[in-house]
């Protein structure tokens, strides 16, 4: 039998193995191994659900408008399924794809029993297609989103952004990832774009996996309900998931996909350690290897992990230390082999400096930015175009806050009080940055790519829902 034809006939076991439960990749494994002469037996993973990974839409591809219908859906969550809220019946949404430099045509069908508008998390685009709580629309509605993609390679999502409803709607599912390329990001050879090695078929994730962890809560017929109890860890919408892996290195996307007050403390077991590449903006200034990363709602941490570190037949934890959660298991299933290293050095980025004025945003209560409650027809303050400002968001308590805003990215210049530092996680560019008790966080913001208005939020969707939020006009 050639080479080729071998080739052909293991990517054909993966593929279909993988594709219903990953059990024909043990098989694959154990022949494998019995031409080497050697047995060897997986350990008993059977207790874990597999990961769902969401269908990727390139835009690229596509000649029309790509549409995202929100509507109820009974899903398979691992062990059980129930009733969900998701766009074009998966959960979470579709993950799309686009380029820096092209544009984007996306339209919103609301088949919900009520208002909703999508929010392009992270994305840099004008008011019309932001997703502001003023664009909503009813049962029915439609909205045409078209932008183009002005800012560098990233995990961006999306979510819905309806007022006092935004909560509900992203426990019940509503979410999606949003992956951004460029020329830079490109040139890195990172693990998507690594071939497989030695003429093995790449496993069915591929070397680059989003991973969106979230909280949830279900009621007693096993549907998804609203709560802010998050009682029940998901990523990608599984309960207990596994996914098998590769002795290799991979990229993970991680999105903080919580609406409640959830900090994850995400770390790996058997000793591994996260080499934090991204956050919300793209690729850190240079590669760091962390052992933790907190991570709160809207939150997005880009890490390599290598998992040659390990023997195969290991189930490598990825933990959320501080809820004593064993959220997904790496099971490593396979061998294939893999001599590719993580970057040494990653584009530079042009530090924000001398900002011409400060503005002060205080957090308080549950329901307050600088005294005020959210209301959807008041402008709170203008920021002239192309000024870079400082930022300075304060709370006395109540937290914590993923304080986000909508039309530009920022640099953590500094923290004090509290923890009083600034981590590895929050360099380059960030859109949400995490505010505890007692601490001051400072940011330096440049807004210069639209005029028009935008908002500024606390991200923990309770405390967004009851008016932790404002807008602003860029003039
Ligand atoms: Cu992810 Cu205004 O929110
Ligand atoms: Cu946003
Ligand atoms: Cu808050």
């Amino acid at each position: 039998m050639s080479v080729d034809r071998r080739t052909f006939l293991k990517g054909a076991a993966v593929a279909a193995g993988v594709a219903v439960t990953g059990s024909t990749g043990i098989l694959l494994s154990r022949s494998a191994d019995a031409r080497r002469g050697r047995r060897w037996v997986p350990p008993d993973w059977t207790a874990r659900n597999r990961l769902f990974i969401p269908p990727v839409v390139d835009l690229a591809d596509l000649t029309e408008p790509y549409q995202l219908e929100a509507a109820a859906a009974t899903l398979n969550f691992g062990p059980s399924s129930g009733l969900a809220w998701v766009y074009n019946g998966v959960f979470p949404g579709p993950t799309l794809l686009a380029r820096k430099g092209d544009s984007a045509q996306l339209k919103l069908l609301n088949k919900l029993a009520e208002d909703t508008i999508i929010h392009w998390h992270g994305m840099v685009v004008d008011h019309p297609n932001d997703g502001h709580p003023k664009q909503i629309v009813g049962t029915g509605g439609v909205y045409d989103y078209s932008f183009p993609i002005v800012q560098r390679a990233a995990l961006n999502w999306y979510h819905p952004h309806p007022d006092m409803l935004t909560g509900e709607q992203a426990a019940m599912g509503l979410a999606g990832g949003f992956i951004l390329r460029d020329d830079e990001e490109d040139a890195l050879g990172l693990p998507a774009s690594r071939p497989p090695a030695t003429g093995f078929p790449a496993p069915a994730s591929g070397y680059e996996v989003p991973l969106v962890i979230r909280d949830s809560d279900f009621d007693n017929a096993g549907n998804l309900k609203h709560s802010e109890s998050g009682a029940i860890s998901m990523v990608n919408g599984t309960i207990d998931p596994y996914l098998p892996v590769d002795r290799a290195l991979y990229r993970f996307r991680i999105l903080g996909g919580f609406h409640t007050a959830r900090v994850a403390r995400i770390a790996l077991s058997h000793g591994l350690t996260f080499t934090l590449i991204g956050n919300d903006g793209g690729l850190l200034p240079e590669p760091v290897d962390v052992s933790e990363i907190l991570v709160s709602s809207g939150e997005r941490v880009d890490v390599l992990v290598d998992f040659r570190r390990v023997e195969r037949g290991t189930e490598v934890l990825l933990r959320d230390v501080d809820a004593g959660r064993d959220v997904l298991g790496f099971q490593v299933l396979w061998s294939f082999g893999d001599d590719s290293q993580p970057p040494e050095v990653l584009p530079s980025i042009t530090p924000l400096s001398s900002p011409v004025r400060t503005r002060t945003f205080t957090f308080d209560g549950m329901s307050r930015i600088n005294g005020l409650v959210y209301d959807i027809s008041r402008i709170d303050f203008q920021v002239p175009f192309g000024d870079t400002e400082l930022w300075s968001f304060t709370t006395g308590g109540t937290g914590p806050h993923p304080v986000h805003v909508h039309g530009a990215s920022f640099q953590v210049v500094s923290r004090t009080g509290g923890r009083g530092q600034v981590y590895p996680w929050e360099r380059g560019w960030k859109d949400t940055v995490l505010l505890l008790d007692n601490e001051t966080v400072d940011v330096l913001i440049r807004f210069d790519a639209y005029r028009g208005e935008y908002l500024i939020h606390c991200h923990r969707m309770q405390h967004e829902d009851r008016g932790m939020m404002s807008n602003f006009e860029v003039v």
